[in-house]
């Protein structure tokens, strides 16, 4: 079968990876892909974004499976519009991705089907926003209600950084009509995991646990991006949490988005925030998490076409999943200036002696090729993921592998992995 990968970052490249193994897919192609994927698949010059592009392509070519990596689309419609096509695509409609792609109806799923979550209000007019945050008080955190590339929250340690926050989304609207409505919400502290599960509409199958880094520095300081490293499995979700983020969370969001008559397929990606063995969700995103796909998949045993396969037939109650008992790390390393603006077409040395060592796999996102070369196009270039007997063998692969790799300003956290290795010598 022909099978179509859409994006151009790790994650994709991890699911290129994965998906090139299957014996049942004879093509794999990626729109665009990146540098990593021009080998394991052919990739398309067609952006992510452009449905239209993208269902041309997937027509004229017989694509029997396409893979949506990124949200965007997805909120976008790309699901529908392939399904209305007869097309097969692994994703959910427009009206099941309105989880990620609008945090108040988030919200508002979690408070009606009971899912544990911080007390919130939403608002469409900044002056009703700003009165609540006074009237609440500091810590608090602003979220732009509609996509904002991962920049639409505002983590507010003073009611006055609050206030700015609405002013910036409401007023300034510098996420534009995303930040035409807010959510504020009450500030939670504890370790947040990630927590994924494919879906078919009525079951679903929960994937192994993970963990990201968001802050772009050691000790989860400065800036967030888009994460800078994660590993899988995640010590803080022992047994009895992963039954109760099964239980508690997937479930009902599963089950009352499909008693809203929006039934949700694809991956659906809980974010967790756990203090003292409860649990609370800050968010649901509609795809896998970048970059907790690379560990994941990386740990992921047998062929993933027969579960995205029976995830859009409804039948996932008829496969499961086998998990590498092994760890998977996944440190990220980004161009020197990341997250805030960064160069582009940097030439990047050493990826062939790093992806030579046992158990380690680079995963690309920012690269493209320049001729024989290999150079940056993107704040998060490449995503060195490593298997381990530990977590502590795995983060010490991933890094002696990073340290093969190098490139005027690149920079990557020194520290993922430490919070899982400090939860286990406890
Ligand atoms: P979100 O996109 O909603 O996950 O928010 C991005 C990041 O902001 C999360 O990964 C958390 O680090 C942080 N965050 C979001 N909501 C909260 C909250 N209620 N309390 C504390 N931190 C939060
Ligand atoms: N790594 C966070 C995300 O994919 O949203």
């Amino acid at each position: 079968m022909k099978v179509l990968v859409v994006g151009g970052g790790g994650r994709e490249h991890a699911l290129v990876w994965k998906l090139a193994q299957s014996p049942r897919v004879s093509r794999v192609f990626a729109a665009p892909g990146n540098a990593g994927t021009d080998g394991l698949a052919t990739n398309v010059a067609v952006g992510a974004e452009d449905v239209d592009g993208l269902l041309a392509f997937a027509r004229a070519e017989g694509v029997d499976l396409t893979v949506v990596g990124p949200e965007a689309p997805l909120v976008l419609g790309i699901a529908d519009r392939f399904r209305d096509a007869g097309l097969r695509v692994f994703g959910p409609t427009a009206a099941a991705a309105r989880l990620e792609g609008s945090k108040a109806f988030c919200k508002r799923i979690m408070e009606k089907y009971g899912v544990p979550t911080a007390a919130y209000q939403e608002f469409d007019d900044p002056a009703a926003a700003k009165a609540y945050i006074r009237q609440r008080g500091a810590p608090l955190v602003v979220k732009a209600d509609g996509l904002a590339a991962g920049k639409g929250v505002t983590v507010a340690r003073t009611v006055a950084e609050a206030e700015a926050a609405v002013d910036e989304a409401m007023v300034g609207r510098v996420f534009g009509d995303a930040g035409a409505r807010v959510v504020v919400e009450e500030f939670l502290d504890g370790e947040e995991a990630s927590f994924l599960a494919f879906c078919d509409g009525r079951t679903f199958l929960p994937m192994a646990s993970s963990q990201d880094h968001k802050p772009v520095y050691d000790g989860d300081r400065g800036p967030n991006t888009g994460g800078m490293g994660a590993y899988s499995p995640a010590p803080v979700v022992t047994p009895e949490l992963f039954r109760r983020a099964s239980e508690e969370v997937i479930r009902p969001v599963v089950d009352g988005m499909a008693a809203e008559g929006c039934p949700y397929v694809g991956v659906l990606y809980a974010g967790l925030m756990i203090k003292d063995g409860r649990i609370k969700v800050l968010e649901f995103n509609c795809r896998f998490g970048d970059p907790e796909c690379q560990p994941i998949v990386l740990r992921m045993k047998g062929d993933l076409v027969p579960v995205l396969e029976a995830c859009i037939d409804g039948r996932l109650d008829a496969v499961s999943l086998e998990w590498d008992p092994r760890a998977a790390v996944c440190v990220v390393m980004a161009s020197e200036g990341y997250p805030g603006s960064y160069p582009k077409g940097v030439e990047i040395h050493g990826l062939d002696t790093a992806a030579g060592r046992e158990d380690v796999v680079v995963f690309h996102a920012g690269t493209r090729r320049d001729g024989g070369r290999v150079v940056t196009s993107g704040g998060r270039v490449l995503g060195v993921t490593a298997l381990g007997s530990g977590v502590e063998e795995a983060i010490r692969r991933a890094y002696g592998a990073v340290g093969d790799i190098r490139w005027p300003g690149a920079h990557h956290r020194t520290d993922i992995g430490r919070k899982a290795l400090d939860r286990l010598a406890r």
